[in-house]
């Protein structure tokens, strides 16, 4: 039987601004299992990043219920949720977000300056081998102010994997790149989805929607399926 990486049932998220509440997700229904590949879709201010944060565990929603890889992750303090985070799941953002005095082999191997025993030279084997694979090794020194956009988003899918991840979220990872970066970066979304990892992407670019597996769209805080 195939795993539930991700089940969402009825999540709802108010922000409150002053005395104004603004349902942003008004009860969102998602089921992703291993292997698969997401694409959400909506309007801008449909509450995309916001549904992707509260997947990544980088924030909580306001109600529902979020079971991720089997477990309630309500029900656990911040410091289990950041060591799942940091151990199962990987991200990349639309900015890159890469550190700019570290060179390319020191941005990948940042996620694992968060864990007690730091790295090792295997995990520096391993961070070449990525950059290898994603067709980097002679920018390996460089630093994110010498590398090009598409190269930058290549850094940034590289240190995302570096903890093997078990879930792949990227937040419109082409909207800064050109059609050349963009296809690229979606050929490595697919390769690496085709060797098994499950990827949640958020675009509005119908174009690289069409690279996932499956579309859903998010109308009035809710999914609608395409
Ligand atoms: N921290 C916050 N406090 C208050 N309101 C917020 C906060 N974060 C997001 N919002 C509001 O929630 C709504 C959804 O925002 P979100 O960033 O999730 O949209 P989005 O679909 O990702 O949009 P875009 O395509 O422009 O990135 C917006 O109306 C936004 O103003
Ligand atoms: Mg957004």
């Amino acid at each position: 039987m195939v795993k539930k990486l991700v089940l969402l049932q009825n999540i709802v998220k108010t922000y409150q601004t002053g005395n104004i509440e603004h349902q942003v997700l008004k009860g969102i229904n998602l089921e992703v299992k291993e292997g698969d590949f997401l694409a959400i879709m909506g309007v801008s201010g449909s509450g995309k990043t916001t549904l992707l944060n509260i997947i990544g565990l980088l924030d909580k929603p306001t109600s529902g219920t979020y079971i991720f890889d089997g477990q309630d992750v309500s029900k656990l303090n911040s410091k289990e949720i950041a060591f799942i985070r940091n151990k199962k799941i990987g991200f990349i953002f639309q900015a890159f977000h890469l550190i700019p005095w570290a060179t390319t082999l020191e941005n990948v191997l940042l996620p694992l300056l968060y864990r007690k025993e730091g790295f090792t030279k295997e995990d520096e084997k391993e961070a070449v081998k990525l950059l290898e694979r994603l067709g980097l090794i002679d920018k390996i020194h460089a630093k994110p102010s010498e590398l090009s956009g598409g190269q930058q988003q290549r850094v940034a899918i590289a240190r995302a994997l570096i903890n093997k991840p078990k879930l792949l979220l990227a937040d419109e990872p082409t909207g800064n790149l050109d059609t050349q970066s963009s296809s690229e970066v979606m050929k490595i979304f697919k390769e690496l989805n085709q060797e098994g990892l499950t990827i949640i992407l958020v675009t509005h670019d119908p174009e690289i929607a069409k690279n996932a597996k499956e579309i859903k769209i998010i109308v009035d805080g809710v999914f609608v399926e395409k």
